[in-house]
């Protein structure tokens, strides 16, 4: 039987091996965390991360063929193929900080590999890591190998959170690069194997080891650009009586450029859009290429010009000031059908209607308090000019409220503010929110997911990102 061990039980480490397990019975799969509650969490009946499906994938082959465990060093050891799963955050400190990725994790992880190996392996790249980190990885290996043979391969994961399940078991592609020797290419065939148990062959690509690499970093770039390019265009529909809507959907017609990922928002969040294309640029500046890389940061400008040209249309919109007003925030997630807050838009929203002194009551159908006092309490990271994360005053902290209900979040508010696209904002009783609310109420949308005209009707005064405005907004100080 072939062993498989997962070294990284987080959003891409738990899902990928549960379906791994699932589709490959004549597999064993263990997945291993130095992280004693986030194995404990795997292997009860709360799972540590939200993802529609997951908890029946694992509930089907937990204890089978697959296996939670901290004993790393162990399945390590006994494994044929090791996947390396684990975080690759922005370096915050030191040479590279606020761009580059720390690899730290990877680097801990490869030491112990070659530490405790007493038979030859395939590990295979999952994290998102610079390109050439395979060659890195190699010396260290082979440097502490004691002629045990290490094959590295590159095979970057391609899921997004809250389809995970989905796009696991059905997968546009996958990629799998490697060396481009005889050792090589049987690696890439023993990994094409596991994969072949339920992915098209025609769907399994294969390539070098730097291409694999490079290609995660530049497809994430790609589909953040296009979420900036249509983000930029929301802002011109505003100035100038267009739809946003509308003309994603005329530009989107062509098949050259296809429909999806065309939706103006509040801005991309999630842990990786902003950390890679950091770390592109960064690879960019190492290697002589100022203007790539230039060309790559202005994608990340356009996304945080979004965020705040969203708080400034708030204020401006309520008389100019915030100040003591109550704003019911909706949605704290960076997406729906996730629980996940990384680099979530809401964050930076937040922070600025705090800036301004408002009162928050925020509701999140998946997200804790824990976490969004957690959240709110860091300073941003300024990617522009690191410094040192430090957190938030407190009394800043002391003005946001966690609920958990829409209706209790909205009563007595001044305004509401959709963050996340959660389908349960399309079909809350806005009557009944708009009779609690004060007056004039406003709301907000940041994901264009309430029927505005309707809304309207109400009583609302509504602002949806890209589309034309209010009376009473063109009537506002233009928004910077
Ligand atoms: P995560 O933080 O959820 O999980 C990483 C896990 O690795 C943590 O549980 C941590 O405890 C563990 N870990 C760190 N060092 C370890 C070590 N030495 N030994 C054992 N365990 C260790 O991260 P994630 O979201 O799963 O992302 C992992 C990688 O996959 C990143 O490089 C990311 O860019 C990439 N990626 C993420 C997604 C996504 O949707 N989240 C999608 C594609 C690719
Ligand atoms: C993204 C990619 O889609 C995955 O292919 C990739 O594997 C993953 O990053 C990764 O490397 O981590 P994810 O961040 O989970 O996946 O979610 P997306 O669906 O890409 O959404 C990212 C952000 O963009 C969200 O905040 C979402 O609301 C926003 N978005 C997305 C828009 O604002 N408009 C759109 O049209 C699409």
């Amino acid at each position: 039987m072939v062993k498989i061990c997962c070294i990284g039980a987080g959003y891409v480490g738990g899902p990928t091996m549960a379906v791994i397990a699932l589709k490959c019975p004549d597999i064993e799969v263990a997945v291993v965390d130095i992280s004693v509650s986030r194995i404990n969490a795997w292997n009860s009946d709360q799972l540590p991360i939200y993802e529609p499906g997951l908890d029946d994938v694992v509930k089907q082959r937990r204890g089978k063929n697959l296996f939670f465990s901290t004993d790393v060093e162990r399945h390590v050891m006994e494994a044929d193929i090791v996947f390396v799963s684990v975080n690759t955050p922005t370096k915050t400190q030191g040479l590279g900080a606020g761009k580059a990725a720390d690899l730290t994790y990877w680097e801990s992880a490869a030491r112990m590999i070659a530490d405790v190996s007493k038979s030859d392996k395939i590990v295979v790249e999952k994290s998102t890591v610079p390109v050439k980190t395979a060659e890195a990885i190699e010396k260290i290996l082979t440097h502490n190998s004691k002629g045990i043979n290490f094959q590295i391969l590159s095979n970057p994961e391609f899921l997004a959170e809250g389809t995970a399940i989905e796009d696991l078991f059905s997968p546009d592609r996958v990629l799998i690069g490697g060396r481009e020797t005889p050792a090589g290419q049987k690696a890439i065939q023993a990994l094409k194997e596991v994969y072949a148990h339920w992915v098209p062959e025609e769907r399994i690509i294969c390539s070098n080891l730097w291409s694999a690499e490079l290609s995660k970093l530049a497809a994430n770039a790609f589909l953040a650009q296009r979420i900036s390019s249509v983000n930029a265009i929301s802002a011109l529909c505003e100035a100038t009586g267009a739809n946003v809507t509308e003309v994603a959907h005329a530009v989107g017609k062509d098949t050259r450029i296809g429909p999806k990922f065309l939706n103006a928002s509040v801005g991309f969040g999630g842990s990786c859009f902003q950390k890679d294309i950091l770390n592109l640029v960064y690879i960019c500046e190492c290697n002589g290429l100022p203007e790539v890389a230039n060309y790559w940061k202005q994608v990340i400008k356009i996304n945080d010009y979004q965020k705040s040209r969203f708080v400034n249309r708030v204020v401006s919109s309520m008389f100019n000031t915030v100040s003591g007003k109550k704003i019911a925030i909706l949605g704290f997630a960076f997406k729906k059908d996730t629980g996940d807050t990384r680099e979530t838009p809401a964050i930076d929203v937040c922070k600025g209607l705090l800036g301004d002194k408002a009162r928050l009551s925020i509701y999140d159908p998946q997200v804790s308090e824990d976490q969004i006092q957690r959240d709110l309490s860091m300073k941003k990271f300024d990617w522009d000019h690191p410094i040192h994360l430090q957190p938030q005053s407190p009394t800043a902290v002391k003005q946001v409220g966690v609920v958990w209900d829409a209706y209790e979040a909205t009563k007595g508010a001044h305004g509401i503010c959709i963050l996340t696209e959660w389908d349960e904002f399309k079909s809350l009783d806005y009557k009944k929110i708009y009779d609690q609310m004060q007056k004039p109420a406003f709301v907000f949308d940041g994901r264009n997911v309430v029927d505005a005209e309707k809304l309207r009707q109400i009583g609302f005064i509504v602002y949806s990102i890209g589309k034309p405005l209010d009376e009473w907004l063109k009537d506002m100080p233009a928004v910077a």
